[in-house]
């Protein structure tokens, strides 16, 4: 059986088999109206519990929060908790609900960056130009090199430019600096701007920063590691202000509020305090960031955030030609990376079944006593907001309340529905055939092929076995052959013929060798016929499945899809539908370690 295949499959890198668990594993799912009151109904109801047993520790008796999940298309649940104290002369809000307004503070660079990739798609800009194509005031007399910047790197936290420009020193703060062991500073002598006023937020414009960000040093070299920056934001604001023509605050309102109907959504300080979160103690309500505004200056409610992730998970691999904007762009941890200007958590160790990754794509914010983090789950089609005014603690605690169950939950409900519509036995329509394929889902194995035969021929035992072991998976070793879903649909307009493709996974042993970490990707190794070898595809309306690679001979006139001759169009099932509940025992991997001894 090696030999023939040998000239063919020689081509294929050899580490290609090693990635455990494809990731994503199954299509986005569309949370229903019945998914919402029934089967994630007890997952939210448990989380109410949690976030209200949070909520009356007393270290929190002046906090409020708001917290909402939308999917793509519909809020499906949100909680909001008003603090036990409030300010008795002016407490904004005494009921918090999804339009009481916070201070977002950095997640406005989501915004920011979001201006950005229009104008870049309209061709006003390039990501790839150097800022000082647009700010000539940065130029050659400074240590930052500025022309090798681009605002692609500026997004992606990779500028090596510094954290701030008239924010964050020490020196023009108002405690005194001996009482922590600073040395003593005339602020005369400073070589700081005058406008350096630590009262007043908004107190320095662009004419008195731009020549004193010449006299800054760089972090890092531009590109070369990523780190932190609030003035990367800030100039990206003043580009796009040069660029449209419009101030920075008008073009935010004019090509993302407006068009997206987010009307509780401002930079400047709301007029009434009727939606007001005003935490015991706030200061910062109401400051103007001024020149500050592109890095942390928004208003916003948690309606309206779900509105905007909603549009997000809708968009995002569509805002700009050659941008997917939930992709990474540099690491700051193990598992944890910058994106544009997004910060990405990608954890194998949240999945109860599987070592599976699950990613979040977040932003998070900070301005004193307003805390804040949206988290986009694309995997799973759902977005998260999570809005603080008060104690600053209380956020990750949400965090983890909300998102470990509702991941577990919504994994749980995505495999019992794939099992439903995609188990089963099928057999080829053509009954003169012994072809028949069998594929079987859990959370543990994601939607795997168990039994494959092929005109009276086990695919187990020829082409599969064949192929993985010149994947290099050793004789011994268990695998089994997995699908991972391309997102394409046959006809993309009526979005039916769902395309997945076979994936030989070797079977993750704990303590295996170290570069069993190491995972290259590649799903479309070989082709028979033009066709590719391991693409399924899925007519969810007819029942069918159709082997592409397989679909040789004469066409049935009367349906085009039905190709006569070998496995072609599969028809389901003769078994009855499975279910998967989430608590039992997960089913063991035997079905394909049996099949691959020989
Ligand atoms: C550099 O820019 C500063 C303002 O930011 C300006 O004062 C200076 O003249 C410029 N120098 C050159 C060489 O263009
Ligand atoms: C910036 O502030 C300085 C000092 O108050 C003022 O002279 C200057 O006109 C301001 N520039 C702009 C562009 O507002
Ligand atoms: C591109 O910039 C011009 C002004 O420079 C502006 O009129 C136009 O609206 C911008 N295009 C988009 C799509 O924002
Ligand atoms: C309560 O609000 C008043 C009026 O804005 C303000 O002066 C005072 O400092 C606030 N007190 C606290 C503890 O936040
Ligand atoms: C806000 O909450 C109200 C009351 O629960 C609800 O009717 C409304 O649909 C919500 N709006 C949004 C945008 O979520
Ligand atoms: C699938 O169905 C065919 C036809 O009834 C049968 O021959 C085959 O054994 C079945 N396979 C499995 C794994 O049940
Ligand atoms: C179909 O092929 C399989 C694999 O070769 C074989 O085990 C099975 O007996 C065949 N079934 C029939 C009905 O011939
Ligand atoms: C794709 O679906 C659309 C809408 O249902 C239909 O009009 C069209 O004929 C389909 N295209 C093909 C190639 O089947
Ligand atoms: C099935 O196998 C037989 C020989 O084993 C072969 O003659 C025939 O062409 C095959 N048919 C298809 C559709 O693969």
């Amino acid at each position: 059986m090696l030999s023939p295949l040998l000239p063919l499959l020689l081509c294929v890198p050899l580490v290609s088999c090693k990635c455990s668990d494809p990731s994503p594993a199954f299509p986005v799912p569309s949370w229903t109206k019945q998914h919402k009151d029934d089967s994630l109904a007890s997952t939210f109801h448990a989380i109410d519990t949690a976030l209200k047993s949070i909520a009356t520790d007393d270290q929190y008796d002046t906090t409020s929060f708001s917290v909402s999940l939308t999917s793509e298309t519909e809020t499906l649940w949100s909680h909001h908790h008003t603090a036990l104290k409030q300010n008795a002369t002016r407490p904004g809000t005494t009921h918090i609900d999804n339009q009481s307004q916070y201070r977002i503070a950095s997640i406005t660079k989501v915004f920011t960056t979001l201006g950005l990739l229009y104008q870049h798609s309209a061709g006003n800009l390039s990501l790839d130009d150097p800022v000082s194509d647009y700010i000539p005031e940065l130029n050659s007399t400074s240590a930052i090199p500025w022309k090798d910047i681009t605002l692609r790197l500026m997004a992606s936290q990779l500028s090596g430019m510094p954290r701030e420009g008239n924010w964050a020193d020490l020196a023009t703060t108002p405690f005194d600096p001996t009482s922590v062991g600073l040395p003593p500073v005339d602020r005369e002598d400073l070589n700081l701007p005058a406008c350096f006023d630590p009262e007043v937020f908004e107190s320095c414009n662009w004419t008195q920063i731009l020549p004193y960000l010449n006299n800054k040093q760089p972090v890092f070299a531009p590109g070369q590691k990523s780190s932190y920056s609030n003035v990367a934001f800030e100039l990206l604001g003043l580009v796009l202000a040069r660029v449209t023509g419009l101030s920075y605050e008008e073009y935010m309102h004019e090509s993302i509020f407006k068009p997206l109907k987010m009307e509780s959504t401002t930079f400047k300080t709301p007029e009434s305090d009727e939606h007001a979160v005003l935490p015991l103690g706030q200061f910062f309500w109401d400051v103007d960031e001024g020149i500050h505004n592109p890095t942390g200056g928004i208003y916003s409610s948690s309606a309206d955030m779900s509105v905007f992730l909603r549009y997000v998970l809708t968009h995002y691999n569509a805002l700009a030609t050659g941008v997917n904007w939930f992709m990474p762009a540099s690491w700051t941890g193990l598992r944890s990376f910058y994106g544009m200007p997004w910060e990405i958590l990608r954890t194998e160790r949240i999945l109860e079944h599987s070592n599976r990754p699950v990613t979040f794509v977040t932003k998070g914010g900070a301005v004193p006593s307003y805390f804040s983090r949206i988290t986009v789950m694309p995997e799973y089609g759902l977005g998260l907001t999570l809005l603080v005014g008060g104690e600053s603690s209380i956020l990750e605690k949400i965090q983890g309340a909300v998102t470990i169950p509702l991941v577990r939950a919504a994994e749980g409900l995505v495999w019992q529905d794939i099992d439903t519509t995609h188990s089963g036995n099928y057999t080829a329509l053509d009954k003169e055939l012994n072809s028949s394929i069998t594929f079987a889902a859990s959370a543990a194995t994601g939607l795997e092929v168990t039994s494959f035969i092929s005109n009276g021929t086990d695919m187990f035992d020829t082409l599969l076995s064949t192929y993985a072991q010149l994947l290099g998976i050793p004789k011994e070793a268990a695998w089994r052959v997995q699908l991972t879903p391309t997102l394409l649909f046959k006809n993309e307009t009526s979005q039916e013929g769902e395309i997945w493709r076979m994936q030989i996974v070797r079977e993750r042993t704990e303590d295996g060798p170290i570069w069993d970490d190491f995972c290259l990707v590649d799903v479309d190794p070989v082709s028979y016929a033009g066709e590719p070898l391991n693409e399924v595809v899925f007519w969810h309306g007819e029942r069918l499945v159709e082997l592409s690679a397989f679909r040789r001979g004469a066409v049935d006139a009367s349906n085009p899809r039905y190709h006569l001759g070998h496995i072609t169009i599969l028809a389901q099932p003769n078994g009855e539908e499975r279910k998967y509940s989430p608590t039992s025992e997960e089913p063991a991997h035997t079905a394909c370690m049996r099949h691959n001894e020989q």
